[in-house]
């Protein structure tokens, strides 16, 4: 006799717009760890992918064989071996035509009935903050993007900058927020553009990438937020979709989640190990064997945020020249970056060295783009228990299928192995 028929992610769907989707949302892994191919499986599935906006010039240059990065150094070379990175700015047309390429061909590709959103992240400053975000999101808009995800960082005059786009309204535009207090600062600062976000995501402390949190994010808890934005939500008569993300790792987690009343889950430390994530395979295969000490939260990113990653990530103390001249995407409105700062503190502290050792940030944009920074969930230290491992020891990469469909029907906190 069947008692309790155990729900299933599957038994819920998500409505945004005239859609109905498959309550799954991968999200956004910076500098193509969430590669077109992942998001497109996602939207093909029924859910929704994303692509993300960081360094898209190089990620074109990887995919379409463009030559932006080596263009731009060249441009800047005489600047190499300057500390003052000030002039160092991005060709606005050549990045919305970088933008274009990489959302205009992801979209080309969509097949099925889900969507693919592009991940925008207003930490990004490169040396001109609001020119050259204004430009990301209005050449996304252009090239058919279903959707826009703002994350790290607060967005407040994000709305504002595309305000004007003859597709501000019937786009999605979503949230990524850590606490009820950033979700209320956002609606205020955009409620001058008249126009609510369509769905919110809340990402609590064991997600991956930069945290919205201090180091002292061990103390929060992602239910007890979503909890808290959802009275605050139901108590002001606003009905917008809810999203948890962050150490959501089986079927039965989500289902968890959305009998609290989230509308959909967002996901990704288990697709860093799919087939389709950008990741290279033996990067992989470290996020396979990691143990959970290996897991840590630091203050390198010069972003200024908290990130997790694995402690034997290659970028952890390397003390290489900044390579503004070439990405400089974290560079501020002023052309600094904390690691310049560190650098040259390093370099004041050792005249004499050949190499000299960076403990305290790192060149993000370099080790990102080099798959160097291994950044990472918390839940991280699971993934083996998510396959097969091969004779030779190595574990078995999975299809982003086969992580999706575990996610939409798996009960009772089960993981599917793969065949
Ligand atoms: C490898 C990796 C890279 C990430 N990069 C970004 C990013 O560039 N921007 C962003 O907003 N979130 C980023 N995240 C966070 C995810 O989009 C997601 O919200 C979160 O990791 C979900 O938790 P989970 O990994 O435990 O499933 C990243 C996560 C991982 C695992």
């Amino acid at each position: 006799m069947e008692k309790f028929a155990m729900k299933r992610v599957d038994d819920f769907r998500l409505r945004l717009g005239k859609k109905e989707l498959v309550p799954i949302m991968v999200g956004g892994m910076g500098v193509d760890i969430s590669t077109a191919e992942l998001s497109l499986e996602a939207a093909r599935l029924g859910g929704i992918g994303h692509i993300s906006d960081a360094m898209v010039p190089t990620v074109s240059d990887r995919r379409f064989n463009t030559k932006y990065v080596k263009n731009k150094l060249r441009q800047f070379k005489f600047n190499v071996a300057n500390t003052d990175k000030a002039i160092v700015k991005f060709d606005l047309g050549l990045l919305a035509e970088a933008t274009a390429l990489h959302v205009g061909r992801t979209m080309e590709a969509k097949r099925g009935t889900g969507l693919i959103f592009i991940n925008c992240m207003e930490k990004l400053t490169m040396n001109a903050p609001k020119e050259t975000l204004r430009v990301r999101l209005k050449a996304a808009l252009d090239a058919g993007i279903d959707g826009i995800t703002l994350a790290a960082g607060l967005h407040l005059g994000s709305f504002a900058l595309m305000e004007d786009h003859p597709r501000f309204r019937d786009v999605q535009l979503g949230i990524i927020v850590s606490s009820l207090r950033a979700l209320q600062l956002f609606l205020k600062k955009s409620a001058r553009t008249g126009r609510l976000p369509d769905y919110i995501v809340i990402e609590g402390p064991l997600a991956g990438g930069h945290l919205g949190f201090g180091m002292d994010w061990s103390q929060y808890d992602l239910v007890k937020i979503v909890l808290e934005i959802r009275d605050w939500m139901k108590a002001e008569q606003l009905d917008i979709p809810l999203i948890p993300a962050g150490g959501i790792f089986t079927g039965s987690d989500a289902v968890a989640f959305m009998e609290m009343g989230a509308a959909a889950v967002q996901v990704a430390t288990r697709f860093t190990v799919a087939n389709e994530c950008g990741l290279p395979e033996d990067v992989q295969q470290e996020y396979f064997k990691t143990s959970e000490s290996n897991i840590v939260v630091n203050t390198i990113s010069p972003t200024g945020y908290p990130m997790r990653m694995l402690a034997n990530s290659p970028a952890i103390g390397t003390g290489i020249r900044p390579n503004c001249e070439a990405f400089g995407y974290l560079l501020d409105s002023n052309g600094n970056c904390q690691y310049i700062e560190a650098y040259n503190r390093e370099v004041a502290l050792h005249p004499d060295a050949k190499k000299v050792h960076v403990m305290d940030k790192t060149c993000l944009c370099t080790h990102m783009r080099n798959f160097e920074l291994w950044t990472c969930g918390h839940y991280t230290y699971r993934l083996k228990d998510t396959t097969r491992r091969n004779e030779d020891g190595s574990y078995r990469l999975l299809s982003a299928e086969h992580i999706f469909r575990d996610y939409q029907f798996s009960t009772d906190n089960k993981i599917a192995l793969p065949d």
